[in-house]
């Protein structure tokens, strides 16, 4: 077991995290794909649940994350694919602490 595992790591200052953008960071090699809409962060990990393509090269249309590869659609809010909702992106938890925004790679708890 990793001794990070249960921490947070800062990534990025909360300020270079735009409204409608996404930053690609890794964490101990994991891409995580920090995304800003409607003013809500989310942290998921950048593979496409379908066939690992990078949600980095997408686009985003309101809550909704859509994968380059086959234009499959996530909702950001439940992780969940449009069309079959046991299908999810992998969601981490993050915070922000004195203007960083933080991320913990575990993803037992999604
Ligand atoms: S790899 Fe993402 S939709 Fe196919």
């Amino acid at each position: 077991m990793s001794e990070n595992q249960d921490m947070f790591v800062p990534v990025l200052d909360e300020k270079e995290l735009q409204e409608g953008s996404m930053k690609l960071v890794k964490i101990e090699g994991i891409p995580v794909l920090l995304v800003k809409v409607s003013g809500e962060i989310y942290a998921i990990d950048n593979r496409c649940p379908h066939m690992g393509c990078g949600f980095s090269g997408g686009s985003l249309d309101g809550n909704m994350i859509i994968c380059p590869c086959h234009d499959w659609r996530f909702d950001l809010k439940t992780g969940e694919y449009e069309e079959d909702k046991d299908m999810k992106l992998v969601k981490y938890e993050w915070k922000i602490e004195s203007g960083k925004i933080l991320v913990k790679v575990d993803d037992e708890e999604w």
